[in-house]
């Protein structure tokens, strides 16, 4: 089939899923009117490599709102925003804290950086199979006795949690650590008080953020926030960084469209429809309590991401139901629980299908709820630039124990590595491997 013919085919899917526009605008933009607003850096338009018109304006305008010094803007995704901030930071064979649930995005930005890294293990919330926030207490640990460069972190997860970014920020500071926030799924904190602090505003150094995620933006809109405390590296650095990651040819269209989403989410509409949001879920989720279905709630979790579980069934399983019987498709799930994203373009009509849907999940009495296992700490061989560049050879898989990893495990979505190159190849990754496998020599 022709992209043509897939695209065009009606998707009758109830996709909880980003983007989470729901293949329709919220904001006043018509997809016909793309090749209207098609345009190059022709003479008086601005130019995003080098802005000084009305591009520098409107990111101007945007940075009041992050509550940053400066936000770009960023066409190419968040991706290549943590890219260029990972570019602008990290020097040549510096040492950097990442914590391991953060998106595969990173790891290229290691490489990119010939940085080595130290994995931090964020905490896990074992009865619904999900990685927890980190723990400022054992990151103050680590950042004692070792000499980092940055600690990168993501805050939210996919799932909604937030970790508490004021007190790491702190911690970072004292330590001459710069903290950099991936807050790709949290583009709606800025512009609700009823949703956690954004990052920017609890004292991260720089946060990136996704427009398409949760913020009824098209895909590859994205926000690269460099805060105030920023103080001994020019703003200018940053611009070369994204101009190693940007086309040269950006899309005007895509860069109107941050201009209209972020017009709208701090304008009545936009706060309108986020209260109107989170005001449904707060009913959908008494509403499931009811029918015994368990949503995730905890301090300073973002509502608008749904995590469901029910006694009696695997999460897989639910998942399946819920396609299979009823069309609707999740983000994410595990043996234990489920998650539907929600955003800008989620509407309550959406949110009762999904209600009806999990009300009627089967269950089996007999059913004992599986014990999800995460990874153990990594064994770091050599550094991802170097296992990057390096020759590798196949082995059977019978003979790849404690060999250099070239070979990347990466489950997508949620993007997280559970083996990276470079690493120890360790018993419990010959579950995801092939007979042969890439190793490093
Ligand atoms: C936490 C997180 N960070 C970064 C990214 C990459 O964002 P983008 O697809 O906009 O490049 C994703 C994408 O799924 C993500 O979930």
């Amino acid at each position: 089939m022709s992209l043509i013919k897939l695209l065009n085919n009606k998707i009758d899917r109830i996709l909880f899923t980003t983007p989470s526009h729901n293949q329709k605008p919220r904001f006043d933009f018509n997809v016909n009117s793309f090749y209207k607003v098609d345009y190059s850096e022709i003479e008086g338009f601005d130019n995003l490599s080098n802005p000084k018109g009305e591009i520098l304006m409107s990111m101007a305008r945007a940075s009041q709102l992050m509550r940053a010094k400066q936000t770009f803007f960023v066409t190419q995704g968040v991706t290549s925003a943590m890219l260029a901030a990972m570019k602008t930071i990290i020097n040549q064979d510096d040492k950097v804290l990442v914590a391991r649930n953060c998106h595969k995005s990173v790891y290229n930005g290691l490489i990119l950086t010939n940085a080595f890294v130290d994995w931090f293990m964020p905490d896990t919330i074992d009865e619904w199979g999900i990685y927890g926030v980190i723990d400022p207490k054992k990151l103050e640990n680590t950042l004692k006795i070792n000499n980092y460069r940055a600690f990168i972190m993501t805050s939210p997860t996919y799932e909604g949690i937030n970790s508490d970014i004021k007190e790491i920020s702190k911690i970072c500071k004292n330590y001459g650590v710069y903290l950099i926030v991936d807050e790709a799924h949290g583009a709606l904190y800025n512009f609700s008080d009823n949703l956690p602090q954004s990052a920017m505003a609890q004292g991260a150094d720089i946060s990136v953020i996704s427009l398409h995620k949760t913020a009824g933006a098209l895909n590859q809109t994205a926000l690269l926030n460099v805060s105030y405390d920023i103080n001994n590296i020019e703003i200018n650095q940053f611009q070369q960084s994204l101009n190693l990651f940007q086309t040269t040819s950006p899309s005007y269209p895509l860069l109107l469209n941050i201009e209209m989403c972020l017009n709208y989410l701090s304008g009545k509409d936009g706060k309108k429809d986020i209260q109107n949001l989170i005001n449904d879920i707060e009913n959908f989720k008494k509403d499931l309590k009811r029918f015994g279905v368990d949503v995730y709630e905890a301090d300073n979790h973002d509502i608008t991401k749904i995590l469901v579980k029910k006694e009696g069934i695997s999460g897989l399983d639910l998942s399946d139901f819920l396609y299979r019987d009823f069309n609707i498709e999740d983000e994410l799930n595990n043996q234990i629980s489920c998650l539907y994203l929600t955003g800008i373009g989620t509407s309550r009509q959406k949110l009762d299908k999904l209600k009806n849907a999990l009300k009627k999940v089967i269950t089996n009495e007999s059913y004992e709820e599986e014990k999800i296992e995460f990874q153990p700490m990594p064994i770091v061989k050599i550094r991802p630039s170097d296992a990057f560049n390096h020759n590798f050879i196949y082995v059977n898989k019978q003979d790849c124990l404690l060999k250099i990893s070239n070979t990347l495990v990466l489950p997508y979505p949620p993007g997280i590595g559970v083996l990276y190159p470079g690493e120890a190849i360790q018993k419990w990754h010959l579950d995801y491997l092939n007979n042969d496998v890439e190793v490093i020599v």
